[in-house]
């Protein structure tokens, strides 16, 4: 069987595309499920490339218990447009970002559309700038989202 591709995004790739990549593969593992995907991260922006998760998201994965292993790139239309088949933007500038070079518009969808529970605000807040709550939001948010996701895919 093909594995189903999966690639989430957001601006820099080091905050919560890593977050979700690993939350992701976390639940996949838990699920049993692992085998079945190919999941990555990347960024629309390119600061960062190369790095590491933010040390702040690493810590705050760390104490669900989750690693976050992603090191940063951009994403590269090209191939992963080709090889991805759920592009999973954090945030609707993402989506815009991700259309604009050429992204599949039915390829592409909001992290948190994932969430049944989720309000109308559907953008996975930026908290690179703010304090370390941010990354606890994060993480709540994507961890509801990600079981949402796993669950539709299940079901295909
Ligand atoms: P991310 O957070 O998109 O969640 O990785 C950001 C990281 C860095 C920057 C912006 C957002 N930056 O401007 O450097």
């Amino acid at each position: 069987m093909d594995k189903t591709g999966v690639l989430f995004v957001c601006l820099g790739n080091i905050c919560r595309s890593p977050i979700a990549e690993g939350v992701f593969l976390h639940l996949a593992r838990e699920r049993g499920v692992l085998d079945r995907f190919e999941v990555d991260s990347c960024g629309t922006g390119s600061w960062h490339v190369g790095e590491r998760a933010d040390s702040r998201a690493r810590m705050s994965a760390e104490r669900r218990g989750i690693e976050l292993v992603s090191v940063a790139r951009q994403v590269d239309p090209e191939r992963d447009f080709d090889r991805f088949t759920w592009i999973v933007a954090m945030d609707r500038s993402n989506v815009q970002s991700l259309l604009r070079v050429g992204a599949p518009k039915d390829r592409v969808h909001l992290m948190r559309s994932f969430d049944a529970a989720a309000e109308k605000d559907l953008d996975v807040p930026d908290p690179y700038f703010g304090g370390d709550d941010g990354f606890e939001t994060v993480l709540d948010m994507v961890e509801a989202a990600c079981a949402g996701l796993l669950d539709r895919l299940a079901a295909q």
